[in-house]
């Protein structure tokens, strides 16, 4: 991909997740990168990697940190740096990012921008309304039928969504957005919606203007509980690839979503380099577009970069440098399935400081990612978040992955750990002919 005279680099990540672990591992195991440091990181990176201290929202101080650690291609984890505009400031510092800039990044940043975008480039999505005014609001949800969508448009750490089947729910939900302000400045506007029905994929692309390579579609499972039920969480587990995405689906995506949103992004002056997540509902009368991020999904990117047969540095340096060619990519076969293993309480009020008992080995293309994780000075790792740990497994597959995901579990303890037992079961239906 022409990125040979770089020779080697000294790569930033940013972000704390186990989407930014499985970054790690990927540079861990790149021959374009000399040494990796995080920042900030978490209890797993910092046993493999140099973790640095910086807050996320302030690009000037990524860029001191940048400049001062010699770094020369940063990739940017989650959306907030990005919301922040660091891509903006470490581009006109000169240094090599991964991540689109603040004009791009706007498409996660603000709903009623990316359903604007949306309509505007006749990209099907679901019908919607944007206010500012709680009372217009109400009296808009009155004459709408139900379910009915409510969402905050600016980041809510994927918390900003109501589907509400009653009208005193949708109510509610827009009095807590506008007035009470639960999610603070995000819920100054609201987007209303049309409640869509079908099943969900997540469709990862790295995108360098119009070029673009489209990662196995992939499913997240939100709820907490089996057969997805309970609370809405960062998400329970992923795997990929899924046939929800059927290769007519695939074919309407690319050229109903997937084109017209590059095409749409150049039209309006975007120069677009990233990842460009794109949440579809598989319809009865076709994909439509559910949201777009602009980073990778968490925990869908833990299962997508093992299906890389490139090296997955290779592409972003080459997105970042503006060089990338789809065609030079190649995917690699098989299934991947990640379980995440959570706190006690989560999705709501979770334990901290639990100890981590982690097996001394894994198998082959078996791996732990951490996420909320923490490690002490004494390099005990305990438990620091809602999602701690993801087990990530590789096989011909999905149920031979799902497999050797399940066998390891039972070696790994902390207190109040729980996790779904049916990760992938949809998959799993379908393959089994049901
Ligand atoms: P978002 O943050 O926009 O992805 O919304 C979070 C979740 O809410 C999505 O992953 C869907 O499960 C659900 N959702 C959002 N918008 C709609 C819609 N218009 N119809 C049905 N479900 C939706
Ligand atoms: N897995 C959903 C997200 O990253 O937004």
């Amino acid at each position: 991909m022409e990125m040979a005279n770089l020779g080697k680099l000294k790569v930033l990540i940013l972000g704390s997740g186990g989407r930014e672990h499985a970054l790690l591992k990927a540079c861990l195991k790149s021959p374009k990168v000399s040494e990796v440091i995080v920042a900030p990181g978490n209890g797993g990176m910092a046993l493999e990697a140099r973790c640095l201290n910086v807050d996320l929202t302030k690009p000037a101080d990524i860029l001191n940190l940048v400049r001062k650690q010699g770094i020369e291609f940063v990739i940017v984890g989650p959306e907030i740096p990005l919301a922040h505009g660091v891509v903006d400031v470490l581009e006109a510092a000169g240094i090599l990012t991964y991540g689109p800039l603040l004009a791009g990044a706007r498409l996660e940043a603000s709903k009623a921008f990316s359903k604007d975008f949306l309509f505007r480039h006749k990209i099907p999505t679901a019908s919607s309304q944007t206010f500012q005014k709680l009372d217009a609001a109400v009296e808009y949800i009155r004459h709408q039928s139900l379910p009915i969508v409510i969402k905050a448009s600016g980041l809510a750490a994927g918390k900003g969504v109501v589907i509400a089947t009653t009208l005193a729910e949708a109510e509610q939900a827009l009095r807590d957005m506008m007035q009470t302000k639960i999610f603070g400045s995000s819920g100054d506007e609201v987007v209303i919606e049309e409640f869509m029905q079908g099943e969900e994929a997540s469709i990862m692309l790295m995108v360098c203007g119009e070029e673009y390579l489209m990662l196995p579609p992939s499913q997240d499972h939100k709820r907490v509980g089996e057969g997805d039920t309970g609370l809405n969480t960062g998400g329970m587990g992923a795997y990929a690839p899924t046939t929800v995405v059927t290769p007519e689906v695939e074919r309407r995506l690319r050229e109903e979503i997937i084109v017209p949103t590059l095409k749409g992004l150049k039209a309006d002056g975007i120069d677009y380099r990233g990842t460009l997540y794109v949440g579809i509902m598989v319809t009865s009368t076709g994909p439509r577009v559910v949201e777009f991020n602009v980073r990778f999904g968490d925990p869908e990117c833990q299962v997508l970069l093992p299906l890389l047969e490139t090296d997955p540095v290779e592409i972003m340096l080459a997105i970042a440098a503006g060089t990338f060619r789809s065609s030079n990519a190649q995917l690699r076969s098989g299934s991947t399935i990640i379980v995440v293993l959570a706190a006690g309480g989560y999705p709501g009020d979770i334990r901290k400081g639990d100890e981590i008992k982690l097996p001394a080995n894994c198998p082959a293309d078996v791996h732990i990612i951490h996420s909320g994780t923490q490690r002490l000075a004494d390099g005990r790792v305990v438990t620091a978040g809602g999602r701690v740990l993801g087990v990530v497994a590789h096989a011909a597959t999905l149920s031979e992955a799902a497999q050797k995901a399940y066998r390891i579990i039972p070696t790994i303890q902390f207190e109040g750990m729980h996790y779904r037992r049916d990760i992938g079961y949809r998959q799993l239906k379908r393959n089994a002919g049901k």
